[in-house]
């Protein structure tokens, strides 16, 4: 069974767009092992669109483009197989991909096929060139179709945008294990507070094991460099992102360039209670509970040990806040206690009963489990 946890990984597109080659995604499965990633539980390396020859090869398959991977995807699927890692890949339900290269309309068992007889474990799915009057779920189901019709365990990551409702079918018509919800994310503040805080809301009963909200690719290390960027955003931005989509049950794929990360970089995308969150085996997905009315928001997410994931985001673009948080709010019997405990300090801070109240800063984010005690 795929997908029980939202799945964890590297996709290229966000920093290096174009510019990828067998040299890199070698590289980057390397650093998965040397960097800590693969203990963290990154498992999937993932290469993007512009992987592909221009045209198809003379038996009408998809090939790729021989200047950046001169020998092909099936050894480079191989090494990233003989790191204990998994191997991904991109298509699109159009007759073309985003990028104008040749993509899987009419051609979705051939594809498959290939994509099994290469080692692919994971398939991203676009939507670009979708021909008139073709029902797009269709074009979906097609594909999950002829990847199970392989025989081979492929993860089915669609990504049509959320323009269809994908919550509604993409799992339980077409297979799929993840669907975006929204257009591109780019590396930027502003569009990770719309696309995390803004345009998931109501999807959390859509999520489970097997099948999960996809926010987009994390923008995390990326300081406004690469194929999305877009100004960048701060350390202190980049844990509350990544606190967010681990709140969000969301897929985990990295976007930054991992053969580079800083220390803090590293920091963020490998901490262990944080992750925790996010692999949570009960799979709930988090929701806020509203704002405070000065963009403090307050999110829970119930966790498989009868405990509480929350999340305490001071959305404001200036200032500390005082950011409290009730019992009766969380549902938790006012006068138990409760342990409480720093995901990102990794510490016990007490005891509570009622209320837990802490300083967050702007744009900041706390992310504590709380533990009624019996
Ligand atoms: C679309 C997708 C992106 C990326 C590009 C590639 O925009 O949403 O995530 O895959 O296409 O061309």
């Amino acid at each position: 069974m795929l997908a029980q946890t939202p799945p964890m990984g590297w996709n290229s597109w966000n920093t290096f767009g174009p510019n990828i080659s067998e040299a890199l995604v070698r590289e980057t499965a390397d650093a998965f092992v040397t960097q800590g990633l693969k203990d963290a539980g990154y498992e999937y390396v993932v290469i993007d669109d512009l992987w592909e020859a221009p045209e198809r090869d003379a038996a009408g398959r998809l090939a790729a483009d021989p200047e950046k991977f001169p020998r092909g995807i099936k050894p480079l699927a191989d090494y990233v197989h003989s790191r204990g890692l998994k191997f991904g890949i991109y298509s699109c339900a159009g007759s073309h991909t985003c990028g104008v290269k040749p993509a899987s309309f009419g051609y979705e068992e051939e594809d498959a096929q290939t994509f099994a007889e290469w080692g692919v474990d994971f398939l991203k799915y676009d939507f670009c060139y979708k021909p008139m009057g073709v029902d797009g779920r269709a074009l979906y189901e097609r594909m999950g179709q002829a990847l199970r019709a392989t025989g081979r365990p492929i993860l089915f990551s669609a990504c049509e945008w959320g323009r269809m409702h994908p919550w509604d079918w993409a799992a339980p018509r077409a297979g799929a294990h993840m669907w975006r919800t929204t257009g591109d994310i780019n590396d930027s503040w502003q569009s990770m507070a719309e696309i995390g805080f803004e345009k998931q809301k109501n999807l959390e009963r859509f999520a489970g094991p097997g099948r999960w909200n996809d926010p987009d690719m994390l923008i995390v290390g990326m300081h406004g460099k690469g194929n999305v960027a877009h100004g960048g955003c701060t350390d202190e931005e980049y844990r509350t992102h990544f606190t967010l989509w681990c709140m969000l049950a969301a897929p985990l794929m990295i976007g930054c360039d991992v053969r580079n990360m800083d220390a803090a970089t590293k920091d963020i995308l490998t901490a262990p209670e944080v992750i925790a969150v996010n692999q949570d085996p009960l799979g709930c997905q988090g929701y806020g509970l509203g704002s405070d009315g000065h963009e403090g928001e307050v999110w829970k997410k119930v966790l498989g040990d009868g405990s509480l994931a929350v999340g305490l985001f001071n959305r404001h673009d200036h200032g500390r806040r005082m950011m409290p948080v009730s019992w009766e709010g969380l549902g938790i019997h006012d006068r138990r206690p409760a342990l409480v405990r720093d995901l990102w300090a990794r510490r016990n801070l007490g005891t509570f009963t009622r209320t837990y109240a802490t300083q967050v800063d702007a744009h900041a984010a706390k992310l504590l489990k709380i533990t009624p005690v019996y």
